[in-house]
């Protein structure tokens, strides 16, 4: 998992390491390069994958619903993907040495980042909310909730973006806060736009806000990213296929919802995320 200030967006030509992968184009079904895959290619490798991953299910293997690591059409987690079992961490240690938060370390306006600069910024208002259950259905209460985002032009402000659109002096694109007593967070917010990525040819992230939730140690922290209704950009999308599963890929889609929009001023999006069990939202492999 990445950390929350390390967002890794756009191109990543990171990926020298092939002393155990030597081949990994000779794996994908279309065979073709990365950078010229084009999107049909991309698309025919996702619902390949997808009807593998349905005929194993009728087969009788259980399904999951947490991403492929090694999703050869989301192209770097090709080389990218854990090649070895997880270490587990000792726990003491861990929380010794963990990041620690207070109450006092996080204000009100942390969470409304259209309110961090002189100016407002440009684009959609939006509400986004929702709650932090366990898999009980109870309450997570005073939850770190991080967010990070591109601006309404589909950019995001970091050093490492280099898509032509245009920067907003007004939106850094990063809030946090903590869950109520419900287990409740709440963001005010500009709707982030799409954005293109350099995995194959016109490739476009759906819009989406990458959220961190923190546990209660650093070893808990789940982060994973939230998708707006009936984005176009879903089928096209690798890293949002990489959960071959149908529902838990829907978990990740936020709900509009009338009663969260507030008259004259924004609209209101809802989404609950369940920390672990069945009905978990499923952890990115990767952050784009
Ligand atoms: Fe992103």
């Amino acid at each position: 998992m990445a950390a929350a200030s390390d967002i890794a967006n756009g191109p990543d030509t990171s990926d020298t390491d092939t002393d155990t992968d030597p081949d990994p184009t000779a794996r994908r079904p279309g065979g073709s390069d990365a950078a010229e895959a084009t999107q049909l290619e991309i698309f025919r490798e996702i619902q390949a994958f997808h009807a593998d991953a349905a005929k194993r299910r009728a087969d009788g293997t259980p399904a999951s619903s947490d991403p492929e690591l090694d999703f050869p059409p989301y192209r770097s987690s090709v080389l990218r993907h854990p090649h070895r079992p997880a270490v587990t961490a000792p726990e003491a240690f861990v929380e010794l040495a963990g990041p620690v938060f207070g109450d006092a370390d996080v204000s009100e306006l942390d969470a409304d980042l259209t309110h961090q600069h002189i100016g407002e910024p440009l684009g959609e208002r939006i509400i986004v909310t929702g709650r932090v259950l366990d898999r009980a259905g109870r309450p997570v209460r005073g939850q770190l909730v991080e967010i990070w985002q591109a601006n309404a032009a589909g950019r995001y402000a970091h050093r490492r973006d280099r898509h032509p659109a245009p920067l907003d002096p007004n939106f850094t694109g990063a809030g946090r806060c903590l869950t109520d007593s419900e287990g409740r967070y709440r963001f005010v917010t500009i709707k982030p736009g799409a954005y293109p990525w350099r995995n194959h040819r016109n490739a476009w992230r759906p819009a989406h806000i990458h959220f961190s939730f923190f546990g209660t140690a650093f070893t808990q922290r789940l982060v994973t990213q939230m998708y707006f209704p009936r984005d176009p950009l879903f089928p096209l999308d690798p890293i949002y296929n990489s959960i071959t599963d149908e529902d838990a890929r829907g978990r990740l889609v936020a709900a509009y919802d009338h009663d969260r929009t507030t008259a004259e001023w924004a609209l209101g999006y809802n989404w609950d995320v369940v920390l672990d069990g069945p009905a978990a939202t499923r952890l990115e492999q990767d952050q784009h």
